[in-house]
């Protein structure tokens, strides 16, 4: 029974520690984007994918210097309620910047 509750403790006081300092900093915030994303998609609700694309928009970082355009073209196909179009710019996003935005500043980064 006493080493069980040292092990408690301990077990205590290493979940304390990892609480403090969170081994995990990604960003899932453009990944949870994503999944509104893929859902207006798939209901074929171009209105609804407007406001995504441009908070999409806004997660640009500056090397990424295709990233503005993708996002504006498939806004733009979006509020004409042209989702093949739309479809398109994710495409390209996703080809262009999906795997290093994802590991250096999204949902896998360190
Ligand atoms: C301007 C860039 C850009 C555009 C436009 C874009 N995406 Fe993405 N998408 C990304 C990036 C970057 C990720 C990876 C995010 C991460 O994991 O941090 C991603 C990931 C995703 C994911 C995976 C989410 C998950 O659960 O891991 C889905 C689904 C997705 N996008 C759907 C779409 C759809 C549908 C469209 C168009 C209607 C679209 N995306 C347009 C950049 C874009």
């Amino acid at each position: 029974m006493k080493s069980f509750s040292r092990f408690l403790a301990a077990a205590i006081a290493s979940a304390a520690v990892l609480a403090a300092f969170p081994s995990n900093a990604a960003d899932n915030s453009l990944r949870d984007l994503m999944k509104k994303m893929g859902a207006g998609l798939a209901d074929g609700d171009a209105k609804a994918l407007v406001p995504i694309f441009t908070q999409t928009k806004a997660k640009t970082k500056p090397e990424l210097t295709d990233w503005a355009r993708f996002a504006d073209e498939g806004k733009a196909a979006a509020e004409k309620g042209d989702l093949d179009a739309a479809k398109a710019s994710c495409k390209s996003c996703h080809d262009a910047y999906r795997n290093t935005y994802k590991t250096k500043y999204g949902s896998k980064s360190p």
